[in-house]
């Protein structure tokens, strides 16, 4: 019988019901909560983490690494500097080595998604970057911490802007009026670089990837028709067909980051239908999309985990 790791939360919606699929298809489970004490122990021929022999596993789907936070709050809230240091570097040794683990159970078979591929959420800014080397369409972007620069953003195509956090998934994207001068262009500036973007005029799209193929798309309706973030308060995810010329830059997306799976955001530019892509997800939610379009994600991802088409490629 075929074992299956699922990394993360074990309570999380989305390893729940893979689990699920995998069962239903006669594969094992094993669920790995790096919650608790992990335990990761290696050696030449084996891998333990979590109380179970990883050696065993034949693919591994990657949810959460749990990572600990690598700051300490005091009774304030005020980060505690001593004491942060020691946190921040007890979270690099905890992910350095849980990206071994990947790498070693990437011998057996696909990780998905890979550990090189985790942070990309972190690295917006290089993110379109490479969506513009990469001659991909995406929302023209700027990045910096510039009182001069912040003033006069690049020109953008509907007359406005937004912000939104270098970071992905941790602020919500609102409107950006660049500041008319100095004292205002440093008051924008005062918690640390923005990521400012030409607004989009027009529908936010998600579309999921499996293994260089489209697997289903949607289009997410905010509340507000106005609302800068189709995410604050979703009215409705309505099921969508990706033109293919978006569908080939979700796919080449996916591909350059080494993404086995994952949802890809864009915005439809109303006046002109094109697709500008956003951003890639290597960790994306995916059961509440399921259940609103039927797109069925998880029996898709449970099938290639216990049947990946090509043998893996190791380095
Ligand atoms: N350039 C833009 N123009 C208009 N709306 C945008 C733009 N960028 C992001 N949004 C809105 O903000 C949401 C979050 O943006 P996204 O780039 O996906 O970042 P995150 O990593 O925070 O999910 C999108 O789903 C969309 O609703
Ligand atoms: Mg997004």
């Amino acid at each position: 019988m075929k074992r299956v790791g699922l990394i993360g939360p074990a309570d999380r919606d989305e390893l729940v019901r893979l689990a699920i699929r995998l069962e239903e298809r006669g594969a094992e489970p094993v669920f790995l909560d790096p919650r608790e004490d992990a335990a990761i122990a290696m050696d030449p021929t084996h891998v333990f983490a979590c109380g179970e022999d990883l050696s065993e596993l034949s693919a591994c789907y990657v949810a959460d690494l749990a990572l600990r936070r690598p700051y300490v709050l005091d009774d304030q809230g005020v980060p505690d500097p001593g004491a942060s240091l020691e946190a921040l570097d007890a979270s690099r040794r905890q992910l350095a080595i849980w990206n071994a683990v990947l790498e070693r159970l990437r011998r057996r078979g696909p990780v998905v998604n890979p550990p090189r591929s985790h942070d990309l959420h972190g690295l917006k800014p290089w993110e379109m970057a490479v969506y513009a080397r990469l001659g991909l369409d995406h929302p023209v972007t700027l990045s910096t911490n510039d009182v001069a620069t912040v003033q006069s953003p690049p020109s953008s195509r509907s007359g406005a802007w937004i912000r939104k956090g270098l970071v992905g998934g941790v602020s919500y994207t609102e409107s950006f009026t660049p500041p008319g001068n100095q004292d205002e262009a440093k008051e924008a500036l005062g918690d640390g670089p923005l990521l400012v973007q030409e607004r989009v005029a027009g529908d936010n799209v998600r579309a999921y990837v499996l293994d260089g193929r489209i697997l289903g798309a949607a289009v997410v309706v905010p509340a507000l028709a106005d609302d800068t973030d189709s995410r604050r308060d979703t009215h409705d995810v309505r099921r969508y067909e990706l033109p293919d010329s978006a569908a080939q830059v979700a796919i080449s997306a996916a591909r350059h980051w080494g993404m086995i799976f994952t949802a890809v955001d864009f915005m439809i530019d109303a006046a002109s239908g094109s697709h500008l892509i956003l951003e890639c997800n290597s960790a994306p939610f995916f059961v509440n999309f399921e259940k609103q379009t039927g797109v069925p994600i998880t029996g898709e991802l449970a099938d290639f985990l216990i049947s990946p088409p090509r043998p893996v490629s190791p380095f």
